[in-house]
């Protein structure tokens, strides 16, 4: 079949596409290579049942032991790059960095070698959620210790790989595990300390972020001259009311703003609105300061500023609804809104992933317009099903959603990358294995963890020698 490469949807000349995975949701290895127990190790073989199969990462996709045959993949599909993130516990077995584990260093090094003699440039991501457990124990993330621990372990990640590196992004979706797993329990470690310790975790992951990157910058930058950002989930929020711009712009600035705020924007610090909401809710309940905390001056300057580029990870869209205050109540959830969706949007099989394209193309253009024009790189986009081949849906939404990034790239936009998320199915977190996002699928019934390729696969080999969009009806029938 020939593909029929869309002359209207170029990519930019000088755009690179890659796809993505992290380290606990792949390698597998758990207990080898001297690697010390994590945060998810511990989650999920104590908590089992809040995974939604009782599975977890032991195995996976075995790709601590299969990362050849996974580049080989990659080198044959013709991605420009790898989005991966370092296990740190694999390199800290002790979870402290008075000692290095050899073999989980050798294993970085040697994926990374292999990538690079395949000409795929690896795009490392230091800390992807999964941290040694002896860390959580002392508190993880509302530790303020975790920023020196985070440092020293983003140390041994510059020192050993950086050489080789051009792409560093220090910290995956701050916003997701502080909310889901510090303030919630959607996710590891469940602390469900709701409106308290997600603030306190966003507080010392911004620091943690802005000492790596100033770290590189004064240690490594000059000799191995990379960038270097940070990863932020960012969806797009629609008006309940058409009329109503200021709702979404609330929720925008809840989900987006609330680490994007303090690196992207001119004055750095939190949102004002956060700021303003958060300090009068405590007040109302009696709260001596605000459950806010506050950066000092030289604080909110030393993280302001501290990203060469803007890495987005976004996946759906909401509609925000405001919500009337009654008096002296917590307005909401300390925002003052919910999120609904509208019923013609159509669901994946996780029901959090709705398909609106429209809103790709405008968090696009309302982070250009909020931040300026630094360059933003895509570092995840997918869509989540059952782990068929035949995988229409996903289609639809990559060709939907990467037309939209062309038109805002049209519209000045500085998009500069893509990345498919995920290259393999994996290990979804609190999905388990139920609910996949791979263009490659793994049987994971099979001990040897047979890898094949979807019909998604194939439509980005595809394109990836057009470099331009490919309508993906020749796809969607059974050949
Ligand atoms: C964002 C996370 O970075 C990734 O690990 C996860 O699998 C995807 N979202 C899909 O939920």
């Amino acid at each position: 079949m020939r593909a029929h490469c869309d002359k209207d949807w170029p990519f930019p000349k000088d755009f690179i596409i890659g796809s993505a995975s992290s380290a606990y949701q792949i390698e597998g290895g758990w207990n080898t290579s001297g690697k010390g127990e994590n945060n998810w190790d511990w989650y999920t073989h104590n908590k089992p049942w809040l995974i939604a199969d009782g599975s977890n990462g032991d195995v996976a996709c075995d790709s601590f032991y299969k990362y050849k045959e996974d580049v080989a993949i990659l080198k044959d599909i013709g991605f420009d790059f790898y989005r991966f993130s370092i296990s740190w516990s694999r390199i800290f077995p002790t979870g402290f960095s008075n000692e290095t584990s050899k073999e989980g260093i050798q294993y970085y090094h040697d994926l990374i070698d292999e990538l690079r003699s395949k000409g795929i440039e690896p795009f490392v991501t230091i800390y992807h959620w999964d941290h040694p457990q002896i860390l959580e124990k002392m508190g993880g993330w509302v530790n303020e210790l975790m920023v020196d621990f985070f440092t020293d372990f983003a140390r041994l990640v510059f020192q050993e790989f950086g050489p080789k590196v051009r792409y560093f992004a220090t910290i995956n979706e701050p916003s997701f595990f502080c909310f889901g797993g510090y303030g919630g329990a959607v996710t590891a470690p469940a602390w469900n300390l709701t409106l308290n310790a997600e603030y306190l975790c966003m507080h010392n992951a911004l620091k943690a972020h802005a000492k790596a990157y100033h770290m590189y910058d004064e240690e490594f930058r000059s000799t191995q001259n990379g960038k270097i950002g940070i990863v932020l989930t960012c969806q797009y929020f629609f008006g309940q009311d058409k009329n109503d711009t200021v709702t979404p712009d609330i929720a925008f600035q809840y989900d987006c703003g609330w680490t994007a705020h303090p690196i992207f924007s001119k004055l750095g610090d939190y949102p004002k609105i956060m700021r303003k909401r958060i300090d009068e809710n405590s007040r109302i309940q009696g709260w001596p300061r605000s459950r806010l905390p506050t950066f000092t001056q030289k604080e909110i300057e030393y993280i302001r500023g501290t990203a060469d580029y803007f890495g987005l990870n976004h996946y759906t869209s909401h509609i925000a609804v405001p919500v009337k205050r009654g008096t002296g109540e917590v307005w909401e959830n300390d925002r003052g809104f919910h999120q609904a969706v509208d019923p013609k949007w159509p669901v994946s099989a996780a029901s959090w992933l709705m398909m609106v394209p429209e809103g790709f193309g405008n968090i696009l253009r309302r982070i250009t317009k909020e931040y300026g024009n630094l360059p933003i790189y895509v570092t995840e986009n997918g869509y989540a099903d059952h782990g068929s081949l035949n995988d229409h849906e996903r289609l639809k939404y990559y060709y939907a959603y990467l037309k939209e990034m062309l038109v805002a790239i049209n519209d000045g936009c500085n998009v500069k990358g893509y990345t498919a998320w995920s290259f393999l199915d994996d290990f979804e977190w609190r999905g388990g294995y139920t609910t996949l996002f791979g263009i490659v699928h793994v049987d994971f019934n099979d001990p040897g963890r047979k890898r094949t390729y979807k019909k998604s696969a194939k439509w980005y080999k595809d394109l990836l020698k057009c470099r331009k969009l490919i309508p993906v009806h020749n796809y969607t029938n059974n050949n």
